[in-house]
């Protein structure tokens, strides 16, 4: 990013316990650790005292708490503002923007507790009018195709930008992933009326310039429920009630992602157990029939946060 002028966070990285802290002891707090391999979205601290960072420091570096995953740290900027994920699909010329969405990291109400893979979204995002759209294209997406086909590679497939927008409208990168995201597929894909098939074999082909997407002018949302204990070891074999009991018409449906089926009966089986995904009209009314379905479903230590799509909620009132 930095070679190709995509605008992201202040960085370094460290495998030195002494320097990582010497960089947290001038660089202050809020700051970020992360561990700078896979670790299942979950290798992210950011931390608001100095001595959370050096804790997080201390697990990666010296703990192994990630394993490989944390042998090397990056320790990066905190930006502050909105997130959003872009998710766009890319033939190695072309790129066809997804609808936007917005997921929830942290385990809790109010983006409290610790990050997760993602605890529930929706999709679109309200925060990513037309204005930031272009600019997350102009800025991110389209100089990112550009930066790799210079170094020599050819991109097919998903590229995922998570992005931060600050109150003046500035935009910065996240992350990148080469992939749809969880949960943010459940409700971007919920609103797609075209075939996804073609526009997957279009991607492969090259042919992207010659596709539209078309999506459902409306809101969805999906809840993520999670096991007991979850981000850390989650606790498997809780049997789940009632999602035979969810009337699946078409504008709800219920992801499995971490269940078993035992002799017709479903338990937990993984941290993030299912994703309630409900559509309706306005982000409300979403909300509302996905709260609905999944206050029926039952397991023991479940856990689901209480206000996905409440802060889009509350920013269209305000206007
Ligand atoms: N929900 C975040 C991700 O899939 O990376």
């Amino acid at each position: 990013m930095i070679k190709h002028g995509i605008p992201t966070a202040q960085y370094e990285t460290f495998t030195d316990i002494t320097l990582a802290n010497k960089y947290i002891e001038k660089n202050g707090v809020p700051i970020v650790i992360k561990a700078d391999g896979l670790a299942a979205g979950k290798g992210v601290i950011v931390a608001l005292t100095k001595e959370e960072a050096y804790q997080a420091v201390d697990s990666m570096l010296s703990q192994n708490k990630y394993g490989d995953a944390g042998a090397r740290i990056v320790i990066e900027e905190f930006l502050d503002g909105e997130e959003a994920s872009f998710i766009a699909i890319c033939d190695g010329e072309n790129v066809l923007p997804l609808a936007s969405s917005q997921d929830h990291k942290r385990l809790q109400n109010n983006d409290l507790g610790p990050n997760t893979g993602g605890m529930g979204a929706y999709s679109p995002a309200p925060i990513v009018n037309q204005e930031i759209h272009e600019k997350i294209m102009n800025q991110i997406i389209l100089p990112t195709m550009k930066g790799m086909k210079k170094d020599g590679i050819k991109f097919q497939g998903f590229l995922y930008a998570g992005v931060i927008i600050d109150d003046n409208c500035n935009i910065k990168t996240l992350e990148f992933n080469c992939r749809m995201g969880d949960p943010e597929t459940q409700p971007i894909l919920f609103r797609l009326k075209s075939n996804l098939f073609n526009i997957l074999m279009a991607a492969e082909s090259g042919n992207l310039s010659n596709i539209k997407a078309e999506w459902d002018d409306g809101y969805s949302i999906t809840i993520v429920m999670a096991a007991h204990n979850y981000p850390n070891k989650p606790r498997v074999d809780d049997q789940i009630y009632n999602i035979n009991n969810i009337d699946n018409d078409n504008d709800c449906y219920t992801f499995h992602a971490g269940t078993k089926k035992v002799d017709d009966k479903i338990f937990t089986s993984g941290g993030r157990v299912l994703g309630v995904t409900a559509r309706a009209k306005s982000l409300q009314a979403a909300k509302d029939k996905v709260y609905k379905l999944t206050s029926t479903i039952e397991f023991s230590g479940a856990q689901y946060r209480n206000d996905i799509g409440q802060k889009a909620l509350i920013k269209s009132s305000e206007k």
